[in-house]
């Protein structure tokens, strides 16, 4: 597929933007903080529904206005739609397809398929747990849309059941007995009950999920990673579940679970342990970790086990990528592990003919010039490529295509197309 028109409203810097585009690559050059990423980001919003910078929606809001537009025209073989996405800080956002009646934001999920590599993805491999959960769920809900059904699920019950932790641990350090309002202990052994087989039900679908879909990224990652570099290491994702094994007892985590059975515990299996399981499996051995893990849960007055609290681990070789890898290897494995959801995406569009849409955001100034050309090379090949710049020296000669410049407020229409033809 490729995206044919995009047109913001009061997103970010612009108060109106109305730009073309065309299948092929297309640079957006233009000085630093003139406005590029924020184009960018606009696109990969009506794709995932988030940002890739910020998490909160109040940012994506053009200063002093109350709400922003995102709209693009996406063409997916001979059939075009019209995408809206309207942003509200502090409200759901809400959505439109074809200029139809207004729906939920989640029911755009799935129709736009872009895949956007930013620096900020240099967090998948130096940053916490929570970045790649966020990677897996964020590839997955755009694969599969009623995932975010689940996904939504799943933090619900999960928000119930931590409340009902922390209130039975208070309760608890009170040191006011049963009957003095606080739930007493089989009150709370009986809720929790209920509260387990939900959030295990909604668990366990969302683990198998990821699991198939890291079975999935795999080979797509070992082999963008050799195509990026020299080819000498192999690069590796392996799924760690809190689910699969106890919970160690030293463990630190933030609030909303920070850390997960981590690279720093053993050189540990090349799968997960849950790997090859069916849903029913998965929710079993959830349930039983849950058990397990009750003691410690009441005590901390917080859910310690289940997909929130898991990992990706990221392996270079048989070392751990995070802390052991270059400045350039963490480059080639963040990119690597776009490219693979990049190719994972692809290998679905053979049957459902929407072929993702690329987008590099400030990626070729950070690479040297023999991986500039290998970058550029493997990205020649899709069918819409979108690549920020800030300089016409950074972009490799070997990408051609259109080149877009981009100005104060918005794109200086004389300056289109110059820079090279479509190659
Ligand atoms: N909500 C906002 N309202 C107004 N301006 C914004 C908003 N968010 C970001 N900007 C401006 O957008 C610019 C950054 O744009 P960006 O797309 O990141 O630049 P670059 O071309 O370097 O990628 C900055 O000048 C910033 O002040
Ligand atoms: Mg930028």
């Amino acid at each position: 597929m490729y995206v044919e028109r995009v047109s913001l409203t009061d997103f970010r810097s612009y108060a109106q933007l109305d730009l073309e585009l065309s299948p092929g690559t297309t640079v957006l050059v233009g000085y630093n903080g003139v406005g590029k990423t924020n184009i960018v980001e606009a696109l990969g919003m009506l794709s995932t529904l988030s940002s890739h910078r910020v998490s909160s929606d109040a940012p994506l809001v053009r200063f002093g206005a109350e709400r922003a537009l995102v709209r693009a025209g996406f063409v997916r073989g001979s059939q075009r739609s019209m995408l809206e996405l309207e942003i509200t800080p502090g409200r759901s956002n809400r959505g439109r397809i074809n200029r139809g009646s207004t729906i939920r934001a989640r029911d755009l999920l799935g129709i736009a398929r872009t895949v956007l590599f930013a620096p900020e993805d240099l967090a998948l491999v130096k940053g916490d747990p929570s970045a790649r959960r966020r990677f897996l769920d964020e590839l997955l809900t755009v694969l599969l849309p009623h995932l975010a059904g689940t996904r939504a699920d799943y933090d619900r019950v999960l928000k119930q059941r931590n409340a009902l932790l922390k209130s039975a641990r208070a309760a608890r350090f009170s040191r006011r007995g049963p009957g003095a309002g606080d739930p007493s202990g089989a009150t709370v052994e009986s809720t929790l009950e209920v509260w387990d087989s939900h959030l295990a039900r909604a668990g366990a679908r969302l683990l198998a999920a990821r699991l198939e879909l890291v079975d999935r990224l795999g080979p797509h990652l070992d082999a963008a990673y050799a195509q990026l570099t020299d080819g000498s290491k192999v690069a590796r994702a392996v799924y760690r579940s809190t689910v699969e094994g106890a919970v160690p007892d030293a463990e630190e985590e933030t609030d909303d679970g920070g850390d997960a059975p981590s690279s720093a515990t053993a050189p540990a299996a090349a799968r997960s342990g849950l790997a090859g399981l069916d849903v029913d499996a998965i929710a079993e051995r959830f349930l039983a970790a849950l058990v397990q893990a009750r003691p410690r849960e009441l005590e901390r007055g917080l859910t310690l086990v289940g997909p929130h609290r898991d990992d990706l681990e990221l392996l270079l070789g048989d070392a751990p990528a995070k802390g052991f890898a270059s400045h350039g290897e963490t480059w080639s494995f963040a990119l690597g592990l776009r490219l693979a959801s990049y190719y994972v995406m692809l290998d679905d569009s053979a049957v459902a003919g929407d072929e993702p849409i690329l987008i590099l955001d400030d990626v070729f100034a950070e690479l040297d010039s023999t991986r500039r050309a290998r970058l550029a090379a493997i990205v020649a090949k899709a069918e819409q490529v979108i690549v920020t710049a800030a300089v016409d020296g950074d972009i490799p000669p070997e990408l051609g295509g259109r080149r877009i410049r981009v100005v104060p407020g918005g794109v200086d229409e004389g300056a289109r197309g110059a820079g090279g033809g479509d190659g």
